[in-house]
């Protein structure tokens, strides 16, 4: 398919900047009330920054992960800016999407944000919405879906995710000093990569 990947990014900055109250104030329940506010200026950034009709995917998602990291801020730019940049040397030299490019996409993704933050799936952060999106898009791909399809289980596994980071306690970032008292709250960072995923998946979509 023919894809712009700054549409995809457009896509991707209407929906956080959309969700941005909605995202503060989950952080405002277990961290500090700033999660939207960082992620849509970030965004808002990106769309500055990246160059339009620049056709490879590396040099874009490079040039994402490096905007969201010196402008996000907290916990989630240094995290998210890396899932962007580990995406990207996978991506390096594409200009069309795939299946397996994607799911080669995510995976990366998801190992920098495990490096980088030192978690595992179960912290409650947001590998608990993206971990389960990749093994549900890679498990719909290996069965022979089509692209959309296998996005729309990832999807489908992200918000499920999100509903499970409700009932376990943070052990990873602002929210771990909670400890406990983090039950009943869904995680701000597996919310929006949530978002992201449906974004993506719109974007595919049409
Ligand atoms: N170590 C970590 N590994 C993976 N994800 C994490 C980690 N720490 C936090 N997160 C994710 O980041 C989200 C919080 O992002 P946010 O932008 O609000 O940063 P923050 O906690 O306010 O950062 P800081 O306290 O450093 O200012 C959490 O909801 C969680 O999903
Ligand atoms: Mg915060």
């Amino acid at each position: 398919m023919a894809t712009s990947i700054y549409q995809c990014l457009t896509r991707i900055t209407a929906a956080i900047t959309e969700n941005k109250d909605f995202l503060t104030e989950l952080d405002r329940e277990i961290g500090d009330a700033d999660h939207g506010l960082n992620m849509a200026r970030g965004f808002a950034a990106v769309l500055e920054k990246v160059p339009q009709e620049e056709p490879d995917f590396g040099v874009v998602l490079k040039k994402v992960g490096m905007t969201l990291l010196s402008t996000v801020g907290g916990a989630s730019g240094p995290l998210y800016g890396t899932a962007y940049m580990e995406a990207a040397k996978v991506a390096a030299g594409k200009t069309e999407i795939t299946a397996d490019l994607f799911d080669e996409m995510l995976g990366a993704a998801i190992a920098g944000i495990e490096r980088r933050g030192k978690a595992v799936r179960g912290e409650k952060t947001m590998l608990d919405a993206l971990i389960p999106a990749k093994d549900a898009f890679a498990e719909k791909v290996a069965k022979g879906a089509s692209f959309v399809e296998a996005l729309d289980a990832a999807c489908a596994a992200a918000e499920e995710g999100v509903a499970f980071t409700k009932t376990i306690a943070a052990t990873k970032g602002r929210a771990a000093y909670l400890g406990e008292r983090s039950i009943g709250h869904q995680d701000p960072g597996a919310t929006s990569a949530t978002l992201m995923l449906e974004s993506i998946r719109d974007y595919v979509k049409g």
